[in-house]
Order: C-alpha cells, then sequence, then structure tokens
C-alpha cells in the first residue's frame, strides 16, 4: 500500500479519534494531514524501502534487546559506534538509546526532562553523529529504539520559555492556572509517582504567579494534549524522529497524559485514543518505526495499552508484572508466583518486552488477589519484598537500597543491579564460594527466565557481565536523592578485558548470557514462539512451562527456583499428555520423562526438546 491508500484506508478511523479529542477542529485536521504529507515525501527512499514490510522484524524469533545509557557505555555516540562487534558477539539486534535528545542542563532526571526534540545531548554528540550511528547500525543489523518522553517537556524547553515569558499561547501548551483552586481539585484524587524527592502535583512559579502542573520533578511540566497543537506538535516531533531512521520509538510515561478533574489521571480513555492515533499515524508516515509504550501500572492497566485488533496502540510494551513476579519468586522459591499469573491474550503481531532489570526501581505492583488466594498478606508480603531486597533480612542474599521510602506508610520500592539484587555482591564481599556458586546459578536463572520465554527479551547493559551497585552517585548533588543511579553504572569494559582470567566472575557471567542468547537463537531454529503453557504440578520451587513453536515443534522448560535439590513427579505432566525422552539442549542430556521422577540441582533449569 502506498501513502494514499495508507491514508484512505485509516482516514475514517483516524478521523473518528481525533474528532473525540478536539471536536469541530477540521482546521486542526487539515493542518495534520498536510504535515503528514510533507514527512512522507521528506522520508528517504532507504527507509520506503524498509518501510515495505512495516513492523515484521519486531516478531523476528531473534530479536534481542540491549538498553544502555551512552555516556555510561561508551562515553558517545561515535565511540558506541565502535562497539558493533561487541552486540553482533553477543546476538543483540536491537539497541535502546536512553535518552539522548537535549535535556535540560543540571538536573534532569536522567535525561527524561528534555529540552530540545531535535537535538542530541551534546555530552555525547550531535544530530550528525546520531544519524552515521544509525546507518551503520542499520548496515549490521541492529535496530536502534529512542525516548520520547511524551508527557512533559523540561522547564526550559523553548515552549516553557515563552510561557515564562508571558506567551499565552504557550502556556496554552501546559497544564497552567493563576491559583491553586484547579490545582487543590485536581490533588484531591491524584497520587505521586515521587512522594519523597518530588511530593505534589504543582509547582508555583513565583516569576509568573502561576501554578503549573508537574507530575514527575518540578522541572518536567506536564504537557497539555487537550490543547490540537501541542498534539501537532508531538506528532511533528515524533515523524522527526521516524524519519532519522529510528525503529523503535520508547514512549515514556504514557498513562498520564491525559489528565481530568476528579480522577487519578492515569489510565483516562482519552490516552487510549492519543494512542491510537499516533499508531495510525506511524503505520501511515512510517509503517517500518514501531512503538514501545512503557505503562508501569497494574497488570489488567498495562496490557490495555496494546489496544485491540480493530483499534491498535503500542506495537510493544514492558512486561513490568512479569518482571516483578521474577523477583518475587526468587525471593520466595515459589514458583506459583509466576506459574499463577493470568495470561493475556494480545493481539495479533503485538509483542511483550521481557526483562529482569531497566534503569528504574522494582516497584512491587502485585496482583493482591491472587496473594490472598495464594494465602498471602498483600501488605506484609510487600514488606518482605522490600526488606528482603534491601538486604535486611537475616536469610536474604540481597544488596539494594530503598527507593522512594514513605516513613508514614512504610511503603518504598528498591533500587539495584541484577548481580547485586541476585546475591553477587554479598557472594564477593564475604568471599564465600558457597555464597558464590549460589549466585551465579541465580542470575542465571533470572537471565533464563526472560531470554527463553516468548516475547523480545530486554538486557539491561553492565548486566550481561553481572556489574555491581555503585553508591557513587550519592556524591553528586543531584543524583544523591535518586537511588535508581545505584544501578546506573559505568561499564566497566576493564571486567570483561584479555587480562581477566577467564574464570573471573564477570566473564562468567558474559559467557553464560551468550549461551542462553545462542539457546534461543536456536532452539526453535528460524521459528516463533507461538505458544505457552504453563503445566502445573505439585512441587512448588518448580516452574514448568510448555512452548510450542510456529513450526509445531515442542519445548520444555522447567526452573527450579530454590537452592535446594527438587523432584518433579514426571507422572503429573502425563495429565498434558507430555512424556516420553528428551533431550536437554544446554547441558546435552538425555531426559526421560516416562521415569518417575527427575531431579534438579540448586536453581538448575533444563531446556529440553523432544
Ligand atoms: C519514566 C522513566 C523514568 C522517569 C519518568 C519520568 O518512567 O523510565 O526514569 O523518571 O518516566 O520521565
Amino acid at each position: 500500500m502506498d501513502f494514499k491508500e495508507k491514508m484512505n484506508y485509516q482516514k475514517e478511523k483516524l478521523e473518528k479519534d481525533y474528532f473525540s479529542l478536539y471536536p469541530g477542529r477540521k482546521d486542526a485536521l487539515n493542518r495534520l494531514y498536510t504535515l503528514m504529507r510533507k514527512h512522507h515525501s521528506n522520508r528517504s527512499d532507504a527507509l520506503k524501502t524498509r518501510d515495505q514490510s512495516g513492523s515484521d522484524w519486531l516478531n523476528a524469533p531473534n530479536t534481542i534487546g540491549v538498553m544502555l545509557y551512552v555516556d555510561l557505555f561508551s562515553s558517545n555516540l561515535n565511540k558506541l559506534k565502535s562497539h558493533s562487534d561487541y552486540f553482533k558477539e553477543l546476538g543483540v539486534t536491537l539497541i535502546h538509546l536512553m535518552p539522548i535528545l537535549k535535556p535540560r542542563s543540571g538536573e534532569n532526571d536522567g535525561g527524561y526532562a528534555v529540552q530540545d526534540y531535535r537535538s542530541i545531548d551534546t555530552r555525547i554528540g550531535t544530530m550528525e553523529d546520531f544519524m552515521a550511528l544509525v546507518k551503520h547500525y542499520h548496515n549490521n543489523g541492529i535496530r536502534i529504539c529512542i525516548d520520547y518522553v511524551v508527557n512533559h517537556t523540561a522547564n526550559d524547553h523553548e515552549w516553557a520559555t515563552k510561557a515564562l515569558s508571558g506567551e499565552e499561547k504557550y502556556q496554552n501548551y501546559y497544564y497552567m492556572f493563576d491559583s491553586d483552586a484547579i490545582p487543590r481539585q485536581f490533588e484531591a484524587t491524584l497520587l505521586e509517582v515521587f512522594p519523597k524527592v518530588a511530593p505534589g502535583n504543582f509547582t508555583y512559579l513565583e516569576e509568573l504567579e502561576k501554578w503549573v502542573m508537574t507530575t514527575f520533578y518540578p522541572f518536567q511540566w506536564d504537557l497539555n494534549f487537550r490543547n490540537p497543537e501541542v498534539f501537532y506538535e508531538m506528532v511533528d516531533n515524533l515523524l522527526y524522529l521516524t524519519d532519522i531512521g529510528v525503529d523503535m520509538i520508547r514512549l515514556d510515561a504514557i498513562p498520564y497524559i491525559w489528565k481530568t478533574i476528579g480522577t487519578d489521571c492515569r489510565n483516562l480513555p482519552e490516552v487510549h485514543v492519543l494512542l491510537s492515533l499516533f499508531r495510525k499515524i506511524i503505520e501511515i508516515c512510517a509503517p517500518s518505526t514501531t512503538l514501545l509504550g512503557e505503562a508501569i501500572v497494574e497488570p489488567d492497566a498495562i496490557v490495555k495499552y496494546f489496544g485491540a485488533e480493530e483499534r491498535l496502540e503500542c506495537h510493544s510494551l514492558y512486561n513490568a508484572s512479569y518482571m516483578v513476579e521474577i523477583w518475587n519468586s526468587i525471593a520466595t522459591r515459589d514458583s506459583r508466583h509466576i506459574a499463577w499469573m493470568k495470561d493475556y491474550e494480545i493481539p495479533f503481531g503485538s509483542v511483550w518486552i521481557n526483562y529482569a532489570r531497566c534503569h528504574d526501581d522494582i516497584g512491587w505492583g502485585l496482583d493482591a488477589e491472587r496473594l490472598k488466594r495464594m494465602g498471602f498478606d498483600p501488605n506484609a508480603h510487600k514488606s518482605f519484598l522490600i526488606d528482603f531486597y534491601l538486604g535486611s533480612l537475616e536469610d536474604s542474599f540481597s544488596t539494594g537500597e530503598l527507593y522512594e521510602f514513605n516513613p508514614m506508610t512504610m511503603d518504598a520500592r528498591n533500587s539495584g543491579t541484577l548481580a547485586s539484587l541476585a546475591g553477587l555482591e554479598k557472594a564477593i564481599k564475604f568471599s564465600d564460594d558457597y555464597l558464590l556458586e549460589l549466585a551465579l546459578k541465580r542470575i542465571r536463572l533470572i537471565n533464563a527466565l526472560f531470554l527463553l520465554r516468548k516475547g523480545i527479551p530486554m538486557i539491561y547493559s553492565g548486566d550481561e557481565i553481572g556489574q555491581l551497585n555503585n553508591t557513587s552517585y550519592l556524591e553528586d548533588g543531584y543524583k544523591k536523592n535518586d537511588s535508581r543511579w545505584l544501578h546506573r553504572v559505568e561499564f566497566d569494559w576493564e571486567k570483561i578485558g584479555e587480562t581477566q582470567p577467564s574464570e573471573s566472575v564477570h566473564l562468567q557471567v558474559l559467557k553464560s548470557m551468550k549461551q542462553l542468547i545462542d539457546t534461543r537463537r536456536n532452539y526453535s531454529g528460524d521459528a516463533f514462539i507461538a505458544n505457552e503453557t504453563v503445566l502445573m504440578q505439585s512441587n512448588t520451587h518448580l516452574l514448568v512451562i510448555h512452548q510450542i513453536s510456529e513450526k509445531n515443534e515442542s519445548i520444555l522448560l522447567i526452573f527450579n527456583f530454590s537452592e535446594d535439590r527438587q523432584w518433579l513427579y514426571s507422572n503429573e505432566l502425563k495429565r498434558y499428555g507430555v512424556g516420553g525422552v528428551w533431550k536437554e539442549i544446554i547441558q546435552g542430556k538425555i531426559i526421560d520423562l516416562d521415569k518417575k521422577r527427575i531431579v534438579l540441582g540448586p536453581y538448575e533449569f533444563f531446556v529440553m526438546k523432544i
């Protein structure tokens, strides 16, 4: 389909959505159409060729991602170019560059306070460097994802500066009020995202004697998507980024992009309309680009950001619920947390992004009803997890910090790198070989849990070499109150350098990660994992998953969540029709499921094919 055909195909639905948000604004819609035509005609031939296969690449069986901060990984964009072999060797095909657009100077929430959507953070390079990098990685078969912060701009963005200088037009780009009367009405039902470091949702601007909505930090001003001009400008910026050749746009903090008094201003129906509009516009103008939504909300609300077959929203979403369940099962050694997770149906072609760690904290957004059914008290259990990953419980192997601790409610989230949370830091500190062995096995198990499941695995850079927490952020005035910097660590190339002995802990973690990636790439041939079923059995330390590939091949995954030996009673799998002789493909063992008991060692897992 060419541009015109796609436009005609989507037009009716697009207009329905558009007018539901901006009734009667035919003039604004016509301007939007002109803008879309302009972008499409500016799009390079090379990108138009890529567009022909649309977003199919997203569902390629071997798509494996890494997310990284350019400055921490390689200092700058040019040096990042020289690391393409590292990613190729690891088997990575998608790189998410954490915020690279020009942030405000000074404190900027790790780049999530953008001053200019059309230039690059000067610390890491220029727009030309970025374009060259995209080209270089494309030539190497690797796709690029970047962040697009849609909920807010920095308070020194051009629009904010104009608003501050009194221009009403730009004041209307934000939720700005003359008195605190309306903010107080909003606050009555709003929650707080950063209750400790940035309490409240509005900031008083002395110079204007006005209030502006700031859901996150006071220097991040919420954009007012009720204003069609804002929608227009943000589409313009979005298409500007897609025209550079970016393959995936991570839409930051999407649940918040529409606000209504009397609600908690999260997940409102209009947010879904906005996303469905973005999706249609992308499909018309830049169909090889995909949208990754960041919606860290309750499980039932996250999945809605895929939209529905007839009204699609994001192509991919972070599987935050699974991430939390992984850490939950690791702490409790109880596989039921994952086994009992709801199995959501998602629209065809959409895909979950599976991960264990990212640049943010772990918030314990568990399904309270399910916990109760399992016999847990949800509040007590949350406190247990918070303390466990802080490392303050006697039997905890973890080293972490609290994030956004609230002494009134005792609520908190947790920070820390994968390796530190999984016990490596403690094992090294106490020079304890037994603890070290368990920590390495635990890390491997966690990696397997997100690398081998259906969806796109996303590795948080540094975790592939088992990097530990770094407390140097405490000496930085801008960072010291935000413990997420504990796990935003400079990539330590020396740890995997040639001078390191091959048995070094970090090389072992890397080797193990690489082996898992290879397993993922090889075991289902070139077929996508089409279906997954959890096979229930009585040992609550074990998780059994039956995967069927597109080519109808069976793969059986068995994970042991405990540091003790465990038995699987194979009779219990018979009722699923699963039995016979299988081959464990990593260790090369033959496993006969017709035998009564299958033994798994501490944190051991099997990847089996028939
Ligand atoms: C997203 C980012 C987080 C940031 C917030 C505000 O949740 O992942 O790091 O603080 O948005 O932009």
